[in-house]
């Protein structure tokens, strides 16, 4: 991994955490039981990839190293936060005892072990309707910039994208792996996952001059690294520990999931996962940016993560 990805990735997160600490203060006061849970989960410890990926698709390197604090810089980080709120409630509900059931996430009890049900349910409505508020916040005196940022948001969050392959992740639990499972198999990983991902780049690329001219290679690579991260984390289910995954290994087996292991095994699984690794550097290869070290370190960032 090149030295400089690592730089690249410890300065975008931090970053983020000093946007995030000086922001949410205001914006979950006053202090309520919903406030409360909404910060709880946020604050819990999450690898912040998703506001990472908006900011690196937004920044070239030597501006992130070194950012002024123009108004475009202040729209870029309340997109960051945006797709870390829809991505906090995606959480906050798919751990609930109707979805996936899970005590513990981010290493600490999940929103409703440490609330109660109803309060989880809320907090990810809250964080949901928060996010597009966040984009309405903006500083832009481009309309289309704004109705576009919520049409990314939206088409990556919503029903054709988060909640679609959460709804046919469900729909395919415990059913048998006949033939023919493959490509719903890629679709819930594209939609539950994937679509989310490729908003946060789509997103900070959209509030940039060039956006349009890097639309579509960006799209492409982004989706690369959608289903390339859910791989990983199929694969951490099986192989990772409750210490260092920061939740409960073994779920997807006991509820039956449809994933890359259940389907393919594990020794074709790690095989898909590196084929996708070397898909996603060639696509890194064709992107037209000057960020170009943290789009080819980062998809083996991905693949050899432990949480
Ligand atoms: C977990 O996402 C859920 C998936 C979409 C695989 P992350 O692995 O990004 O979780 P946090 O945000 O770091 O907790
Ligand atoms: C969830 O996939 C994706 C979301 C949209 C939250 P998983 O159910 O595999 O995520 P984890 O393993 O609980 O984090
Ligand atoms: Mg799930
Ligand atoms: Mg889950
Ligand atoms: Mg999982």
């Amino acid at each position: 991994m090149p030295n400089s990805f690592s730089k690249i990735l410890y300065t975008s997160k931090h970053l983020f955490d000093t946007f995030f600490e000086s922001y949410t203060i205001k914006l979950f006061s006053p202090k309520t039981r919903i406030t409360e849970a909404c910060l709880y989960s946020l604050q819990a410890g999450g690898k912040r990839v998703r506001p990472i990926f908006v900011l690196n698709a937004y920044f070239e390197p030597n501006e992130l190293l070194n950012p002024d604090s123009n108004a475009t810089n202040h729209s870029v980080f309340l997109a960051s936060l945006a797709v870390e709120c829809i991505h906090t409630y995606s959480l906050i509900h798919d751990d609930l005892p109707a979805m996936d059931n899970d005590d513990t996430r981010r290493g600490k009890p999940t929103c409703h072990k440490q609330f109660d049900e109803a309060t989880a349910i809320l907090a990810g409505d809250t964080l949901n309707s928060l996010s597009f508020y966040l984009l309405s916040m903006m500083d832009t005196s481009d309309p289309l910039q704004l109705r576009d940022s919520i049409q990314i948001l939206h088409k990556g969050a919503g029903m054709e994208g988060m909640i679609l392959g959460q709804m046919e992740d469900i729909e395919e639990e415990k059913k048998p792996n006949i033939h023919g499972r493959e490509s719903i198999l890629s679709s819930i990983h594209e939609k539950k996952t994937g679509a989310l991902i490729e908003s946060s780049f789509l997103l900070g690329n959209r509030l940039r001059k060039d956006w349009k001219e890097r639309e579509s290679t960006l799209s492409s690579y982004a989706k690369e690294i959608g289903l390339l991260f859910q791989i990983t984390d199929d694969i951490l289910d099986v192989e990772g520990n409750l210490e260092e995954l920061g939740k409960t290994p073994g779920k997807d087996a006991k509820a039956g999931k449809l994933t890359y292991p259940s389907l393919y095994g594990m020794e074709k699984t790690k095989a898909l996962r590196d084929e996708s690794v070397s898909k996603a550097i060639s696509l890194a290869s064709d992107l037209p940016s000057l960020n170009h070290d943290f789009f080819l370190g980062l998809p083996k960032y991905i693949a050899e993560r432990k949480n």
